[in-house]
């Protein structure tokens, strides 16, 4: 049992902190946020994430899990503090510093015992130096001395509690051998492949790891763009791709591209990275054009499908961008929606959890519905954004029929073309022929 202190209940901190307690440890969360640590203590989740509500209920009333605002004492209680505050983006597109820099500068005031900082926010290479050097420089007893270990988190939003019980593997960054150690015994009963490294390289891991993830995308959405054009299906390209081990099958489905609160953050934060390093990093670069440049070609082919927006009305089914989450950000109904109103269309909204975030976020003209039947209802034409269950499982006959003309637009491929040509609707997907589309696509496909 280790005494953990996690400064940030964001994401990555709650989940991360909920998940030391699980395994037996005793871990303080705080936060600067008075308000989210008093919801926080009456057990209300600030976030959707499935299963997490009842995995912190269990931990705080088996005392292993505490939250507070007072981070200062958090920080005096424990021997190990994880920093797991943001690091958004700023308007240049780095990395926004300046939450982990006071985090450092509350330790070094706080620093009343040799302690163990770990850093899991995603920070850019040489931040582990920058918070010795804060640190160093706010301590109140000298004497004291602290090690810094690089320890990035890797979960994915809507499996957030798994992918941390069954981690891939912990990566940990430190000059220390004996902080290492620690932080490696800490991870043990996540029965997880550690790998241990200079903190430079810890730090690295973490932005290639997205940034690869992010390529595979816009790869293959790029890959899907040039099918539709030569009659080929993505779908099947990705599956006979992915057969290679070498290149596997996950992260090979084309869509409207990536978003959430990584990919989009973490490629515009390495591209500058490498800017300010003297590389120019121009297939990163490429990636993040060809994710923006995803969003609108399903603009055009909404626009197409029904001969203009103007006074339309448009179904959109899914605002989170991606299933199992209330997260809005960066999500493509934010770019596409707009665009939607601006060209004239009414828009009919489904969501099944995220529409309070998006009600913040998305014009007031848009109105909301609680189920895919409600806000297909009457449309011109319907455009999936995201893959929900609810979307999957549509019942495609009554769509069909309450539908005032059936034309998806499916910016996620969540139906077989086979099946939606028998179903009659008019359907476009990305990176595959249309289907009752005739005249309109000169790949389009009758079975
Ligand atoms: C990601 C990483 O997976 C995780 O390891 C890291 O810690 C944080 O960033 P997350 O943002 O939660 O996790 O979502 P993820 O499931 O990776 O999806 C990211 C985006 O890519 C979504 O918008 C999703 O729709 C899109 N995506 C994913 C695709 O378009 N195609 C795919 O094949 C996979």
């Amino acid at each position: 049992m280790r005494k953990i202190t996690v400064i940030g209940t964001g994401y990555v901190g709650l989940v991360s902190g909920t998940c030391f307690a699980e395994v037996g440890n005793r871990v303080i969360c705080c936060d600067v946020d008075r308000n989210k640590i008093e919801r926080l203590r009456r057990g209300e989740i600030p976030i959707y994430e499935p299963g997490l509500e009842e995995l912190v209920a269990k931990n705080m009333q088996q005392e292993r899990l505490y939250f507070t605002s007072e981070v200062g004492e958090a920080i005096e209680a424990s021997d190990i503090i994880y920093i797991a505050v943001g690091t958004p983006m700023s308007d240049t597109g780095e990395a926004d510093m300046r939450y982990v820099m006071s985090a450092a500068k509350k330790i070094g005031e706080h620093l009343n015992n040799r302690k163990i900082i770990v850093n899991k926010s995603t920070v850019p290479v040489g931040t582990a130096e920058l918070v010795r050097e804060v640190v160093q420089a706010n301590k109140k007893y000298p004497w004291i001395t602290f090690d810094v270990v690089s320890n990035p988190e890797f979960l994915r939003e809507g499996s957030a509690i798994s992918d941390c019980m069954n981690m891939d593997r912990a990566v940990i960054g430190s000059d220390n051998a004996e902080a290492a150690k620690v932080i490696a015994e800490l991870h043990a009963p996540f029965n997880t492949r550690i790998f241990t490294t200079d903190l430079e390289s810890a730090e690295m891991i973490k932005y290639a790891a997205n940034t690869f993830l992010a390529t595979k995308i816009s790869f293959i959405n790029a890959i899907a763009n040039v099918c539709e054009r030569v009659g080929a299906n993505v779908i099947d390209v990705a599956e006979g791709m992915g057969l290679d081990s070498r290149i596997g099958n996950k992260f090979l489905q084309a869509g409207i591209g990536y978003g959430g609160s990584c990919f989009p953050k973490d490629t515009y934060a390495l591209a500058h990275i490498a800017d300010k390093a003297g590389y120019d990093f121009e297939l990163l670069k490429s990636v993040i054009k060809t994710n923006q440049r995803q969003r609108f070609i399903i603009m055009d082919k909404l626009r197409e499908s029904v001969g203009g927006l103007a006074g339309k009305q448009v179904a959109v089914l899914g605002l989170a961008f991606k299933p199992n989450t209330d997260d809005m950000r960066y999500a493509p109904s934010l770019s596409i929606i707009p665009e939607l109103l601006k060209q004239g269309a009414s828009v009919r909204a489904f969501d099944p959890i995220a529409v309070e975030s998006a009600r913040r976020e998305l014009p007031h003209e848009v109105q909301y519905f609680k189920s895919v039947e409600q806000a297909v209802a009457g449309s011109d034409v319907c455009v999936i954004l995201t893959e929900w269950k609810d979307v999957l499982d549509m019942d495609l006959d009554l769509i069909r029929q309450i539908m005032k003309h059936p034309i998806v637009i499916d910016g996620r491929n969540c139906f077989d073309l086979q099946t939606m040509q028998r179903s009659g609707f008019e359907y476009h997907s990305i990176g595959r022929a249309s289907v009752n589309a005739a005249g309109r696509d000169r790949h389009s496909v009758n079975f």
